[in-house]
């Protein structure tokens, strides 16, 4: 089997098709080693700059066989469900340079009590936690405890496992609705946590198992509408770098977080490759522990590959093969500000269909870029599949410049169905 790579350049698959394939995609192929790139199973902008193919990307030995049969180089695993089922597993048993960690350290997000369990035992700063199978133990801990307080269905949920509760009602009803099914088998255990005050921001290192790499910082916005007020939502906007995380707080977390995790998890036989996302609370100049995802982050991605460009894939590849120790991030002094369109009723239930124009005579180069999430092609138009649909990205000498730019290529969408935030960046500017 003729290899790209010995032809030059590299054969390389990215799994997922959402903005965050899109902006990985849209990097990979900037840098000239990349020779083929398939992204499955893609999207309507992806599709303009990539091969998309149809694969079944939770099936392990459709993923392999596909390698094989494109003569793959690197796969780059994008969404955390794969992870979870062990693809990463799969693929590189098969011989296949993958990045992306395995399931058993894809734990670290598709397990709230292992994460909190992990911090336990290597010290990390989190919130104080209790883990409850048992609804009427559960219960007993929220009246104890009192609001506000944290309610998490243990696995993975869409997202939608985690409520704040400001009262003690709001958090029986929690209990109620995940001891009662709604979240499945994610659902069968629940962890309560002390609620953390303070400002969130994302950190996100690389890792291939021993040396730890900081990526980068952003900070995104997860509530639907301006002024931070509205439902949750998986990101309506985000921006990088994350100016609430200074040098001395990435420092600490660094040295009180992310080492201490990463040696706990290679102590037990199950080191971390791949990039690790750090969702952090920030009070009294000091960061507790939020979250993990193995993963980027969606819309995060958008803005640290706008920065990074071509090499990240050097990065990844170094992840990847294991020599982070000899390799370094390139950093500009610049900014990236990505805004959120999505259909109209998101979070909740939207209609698919709605025609998107406009597009086509937006800019697109190292400071501009529209990222899809949710398109598809009908008939030669872009039309909306689901409730996040574009990501509209920029980049600047300041966050400002950045801004300005990425609702100056908004504006110029003809999308009725669509709505935004028009504060994306309020925080830090
Ligand atoms: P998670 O999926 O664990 O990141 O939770 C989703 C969101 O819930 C986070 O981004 C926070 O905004 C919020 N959250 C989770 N845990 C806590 C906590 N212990 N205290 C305050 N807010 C939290
Ligand atoms: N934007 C948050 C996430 O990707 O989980």
């Amino acid at each position: 089997m003729a290899s790209g790579r010995d032809s030059g350049g590299m054969n390389i698959l990215i799994l997922g098709g959402g903005g965050r394939e899109h902006a990985l995609a849209w990097a990979v192929k900037q840098n000239p080693k990349t020779d083929r790139l398939i992204v499955a199973p893609g999207n309507a902008g992806i599709a303009l700059l990539a091969e998309c193919a149809d694969i079944d990307i939770l099936d392990s030995a459709a993923v392999v066989a596909f390698c094989e049969e494109n003569a793959i180089d690197f796969l780059i695993i994008g969404p955390e469900a794969p992870l979870a089922a062990g693809v990463a597993d799969a693929t590189r048993a098969a011989g296949i340079l993958t990045f992306g960690p395995s399931a058993a350290a894809a734990r670290l997000e598709a397990s709230k009590a292992f994460t909190k369990e992990i911090c336990d035992a290597c010290g990390a700063p989190t919130a104080a936690w209790a883990r409850f199978a048992d609804a009427a133990a559960a219960r007993a801990h929220v009246l104890a405890r009192g609001a506000p307080i944290v309610i998490k269905a243990d696995g993975l949920a869409a997202g939608k496992g985690v409520v704040v509760a400001a009262t003690e009602a709001e958090a029986l009803a929690a209990l109620d609705d995940m001891f009662g099914g709604s979240f499945g088998a994610a659902g069968a255990e629940v962890v309560i946590e002390e609620f953390m005050a303070g400002e969130e921001a994302s950190f996100f290192v690389l890792t291939d198992g021993v040396t730890c790499l900081p990526l980068g910082t952003a900070q995104d916005h997860k509530r639907a509408f301006d002024g931070d007020t509205g439902p949750n939502t998986g990101g309506m906007g985000a921006y990088s770098p994350a100016p609430v995380l200074t040098d001395d707080l990435v420092a600490q977390v660094m040295a009180q977080i992310v080492r201490p995790t990463m040696a706990e998890m290679a102590r037990r036989g199950t080191p971390y490759q791949g990039v690790l996302y750090v969702g952090l609370m920030i009070d009294g100049g000091a960061a507790r522990l939020v979250e993990y995802n193995a993963r980027f982050g969606d819309p995060e991605c958008q803005v640290l590959m706008m920065r990074l460009g071509a090499q990240a894939l050097d990065l990844m590849l170094a992840c990847a093969e294991g020599r982070l120790a000899e390799t370094g991030v390139n950093w500009a002094c610049d900014h990236a500000l990505t805004v959120v369109l999505a259909t109209r009723g998101y979070p909740g239930p939207c209609p698919k269909g709605s025609v998107i124009a406009g597009l086509e005579a937006l800019p697109e180069d190292s400071f501009h870029m529209v990222f899809h999430a949710g398109t598809a092609e009908a008939e030669g138009q872009i039309i909306a599949t689901g409730g996040r649909v574009l990501t509209v990205t920029a980049r600047g000498d300041t966050l400002a410049q950045a801004q300005a730019r990425a609702y100056a290529m908004v504006d110029r969408i003809d999308w009725p169905e669509g709505f935004c935030r028009r504060d994306i960046g309020w925080r830090a500017l």
